[in-house]
């Protein structure tokens, strides 16, 4: 695919480094153990893998609370580990994409400990410090704002009292992340997925933030308020602005941002002139009802509004919300992957997407996640989405030979690696097949996305090029149905015994059945 950077092309992969693969034994994953999987990856036809903070940390947050952003965590490995990491997925032809957390740190780095510990250090006004609280809450509930005894203030933290804020309107700070960025960027990584992009600034005036008109009482508490001024402030692309530039001066990097907004707000991290990020990941299909109407409005409406030159992303999942398997239904996974695999621009999996994990079941005692354990029985908690990857049919499904950090899925012994390897028909290879399909047909990655519509359960829409075009038909339904379409082939399809298959004017689809064609020019 020439003309496209490598970030455009690629199929993005996440790994959740705790629950990827252990290969000491602490029921923990880490660096060694990515590298024993590396292969696996190359084998679905990803072409980079983000990995979730790696940094020394307390792990309050499970590693979004950094207390070094310029080493690894020893439950993970260190730095010679990583740097093996890096030659050997270069070597694979795999790119590495860190995450970067740059809104806030952990209470117990050094940064912190010397901010807190009088109101005269010099790092005073790296963190946000105030005499009085506002209304401004934590993403994770309750107050944004701790009371700190030694110094008489109040500092804030998005999340837990344990990441305290970084003040970003100090050009050290700004400074000393940046050249965090660099110590990466000079070791050969080849981009960063920036943790909540959107909360880095805030309101230097820390006005309250209003009322949510909307608020009812089925929502959670965290929604009485509209975050006006402690989120997406128009400062915060000045910021992105620079981060990019220190990307680009190095060559073929990628910026990526994690962004939950509304669309029209989103596409504006792309950046004047697209100066922002390369990828405001895009969110929309973890959030939209899963029926073919819904879905094909927000694919339009996220095309329509792509700023020219922008490039497109799609997410099914991530380490904070339930699997897609779970939130689909099973029946309805095949129909997700092919949904996925066949938008154009750049995807991103969540790690045991392609085998169809579901979210697993953790008993309350079992719970690890900081989310939860602060707002018991809310349904914030994390865990579920991020029990280990299932590898064998083995007890521990050949992530340990310990005990897992979080318990593994009931249906690891049938949802795994080494059962869907054997079977034609599984996620696993279905996967494989749309990936490789990418990969033969730049119609998929950088054709013209047309024609998206909906009928009754059916989702339709064509991607071309000036030398082909391809249809792509999804039954969102249970039910068959019999639709038009316009002759052609068949070249891939949720049933891989379709391949190939002449189609007429009419196409047959099964319930939950998806189909790729194409037209001959
Ligand atoms: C992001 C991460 C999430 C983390 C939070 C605070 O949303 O994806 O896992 O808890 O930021 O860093």
């Amino acid at each position: 695919m020439h003309n496209l950077a490598w970030w455009q092309s690629a199929v993005i992969y996440e790994v959740y480094p705790r629950s990827f693969q252990d290969s000491n034994g602490d029921g923990i994953g880490d660096l060694d153990g990515i590298i024993q999987r590396l292969d696996y990856l190359v084998g679905i036809g990803v072409g980079a893998i983000w990995i979730a903070p790696i940094y020394r940390s307390p792990m309050a947050d499970f590693g979004y609370d950094v207390a070094d952003y310029c080493d690894v965590d020893p439950i993970f490995g260190n730095l010679q580990d990583f740097d093996r990491l890096l030659i050997e997925a270069h070597r694979r032809d795999l790119k590495v994409i860190l995450d970067f957390v740059p809104n806030h740190s952990s209470d117990r780095h050094p940064w912190f400990l010397e901010s807190r510990s009088s109101r005269e250090n010099a790092k005073r006004d790296w963190y946000l410090w105030r005499d009085q609280s506002n209304n401004w809450m934590s993403n994770f509930g309750g107050s944004g704002w701790e009371w700190d005894e030694l110094t008489s203030q109040y500092y804030y933290h998005s999340f837990l009292k344990e990441q305290p804020d970084l003040n970003w309107r100090n050009p050290a700070v700004r400074a000393a992340m940046y050249d965090a960025l660099r110590f990466w960027l000079d070791k050969g990584v080849d981009g960063f997925r920036v943790d909540v992009m959107w909360l880095i600034i805030k309101d230097d005036q820390y006005r309250d933030n209003p009322s949510n008109p909307d608020f009812g009482p089925d929502q959670s508490s965290g929604n009485s308020l509209l975050p006006v001024y402690n989120s997406n402030r128009p400062e915060v692309h000045e910021v992105v602005a620079e981060m990019r530039a220190v990307i680009d001066s190095y060559p073929g990097r990628v910026l990526i941002g994690e962004i939950y907004l509304p669309v029209k707000d989103l596409m504006t991290y792309y950046g004047q002139d697209l100066n922002g990020a390369n990828l405001p990941f895009n969110f929309l299909l973890l959030q939209c009802p899963w029926n073919a109407r819904a879905i094909a409005q927000v694919i339009s409406e996220y095309m329509t509004m792509l700023p020219p030159g922008a490039w497109p992303n799609w997410v099914l999942g991530n380490h904070d919300n339930a699997r897609i398997a779970t939130r689909v239904g099973l029946s309805q996974t095949a129909i997700a992957a092919m949904l996925l695999l066949t938008l154009p621009g750049t995807l991103t999996i969540y790690y045991g997407e392609e085998i169809g994990m579901t979210n697993a079941f953790v008993r309350p005692e079992d719970v690890q996640d900081p989310a939860e354990k602060r707002q018991p029985g809310i349904g914030m908690g994390r865990d579920p989405e991020r029990s280990p990857m299932t590898w064998d049919c083995s007890d521990t499904a050949g992530f340990t030979r310990g005990q897992p950090w979080l318990p593994l899925g009931a249906d690891h012994r049938a949802v795994n690696v080494e059962v869907e390897n054997c079977d034609e028909e599984s996620m696993l290879n279905l996967y494989r097949r749309l990936i490789a399909l990418r990969r033969a047909h730049p119609a998929l990655v950088s054709g013209q996305l047309r024609s998206v519509t909906s009928l009754g359960d059916l989702l339709n829409y064509e991607l071309a090029t000036d030398h082909v075009r391809l249809m792509v038909f999804l039954n969102f339904g249970h039910s068959p149905v019999q639709v038009a379409a316009e002759s052609g082939i068949v070249l891939a399809g949720t049933d891989s015994r379709r391949r190939a298959e002449r189609v007429g004017n009419f196409v047959e689809l099964k319930g939950s059945e998806g189909i790729v064609i194409k037209i001959p020019s």
